[in-house]
């Protein structure tokens, strides 16, 4: 099995971007736990972070018979891009969501993910534990 992990805009700034929202660990921390789940699940990881909505449209567009899940966290893309809503719909590859963030009891705004709909499911809140949780139930498929 071959998973690719998609972080969306600003993720590289984790660890002091609002470390009491999104942590203190950085995405390089959290890829490494990533990894380290995956050796363990045998299956196969590639990772990448995108600030563009354009680049993450046609990393998407490269899972096409190429991978056989997705994990995204599209960041502020969720709840207004429709174009990497229709990429995921597009490809037809299980695909789960997760924020680490709560998005459901902050601003307004965030309450909601147009990607959602199109994605098997969604994990929110649970930090970076949610990455893990996606990939396990990915890996069973
Ligand atoms: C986020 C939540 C989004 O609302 C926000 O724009 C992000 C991160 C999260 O992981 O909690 O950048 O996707």
């Amino acid at each position: 099995k071959k998973i690719m992990v998609l972080h969306g805009p600003n993720l590289n700034l984790l660890g002091f971007r609002k470390p009491h929202i999104y942590g203190k660990e950085t995405l390089q921390d959290i890829n490494g736990e990533i990894l380290e789940k995956s050796s363990k699940l045998k299956v196969r990881v590639e990772i990448f972070q995108f600030n563009s909505e354009g680049q993450l449209i046609e990393q998407i567009h490269k899972a096409h018979n190429m991978y056989d899940g997705i994990i995204i966290n599209p960041a502020a893309f969720t709840h207004y891009s429709y174009a990497i809503r229709d990429a995921i719909e597009a490809i037809e590859i299980p695909t789960i969501e997760v924020h680490l963030s709560n998005i459901y009891n902050r601003e307004c705004f965030r309450a909601k993910s147009v990607i959602s709909p199109v994605c098997l499911g969604q994990i929110s809140g649970l930090g970076k534990e949610g990455y893990i949780l996606a990939l396990e139930k990915l890996a069973s498929l």
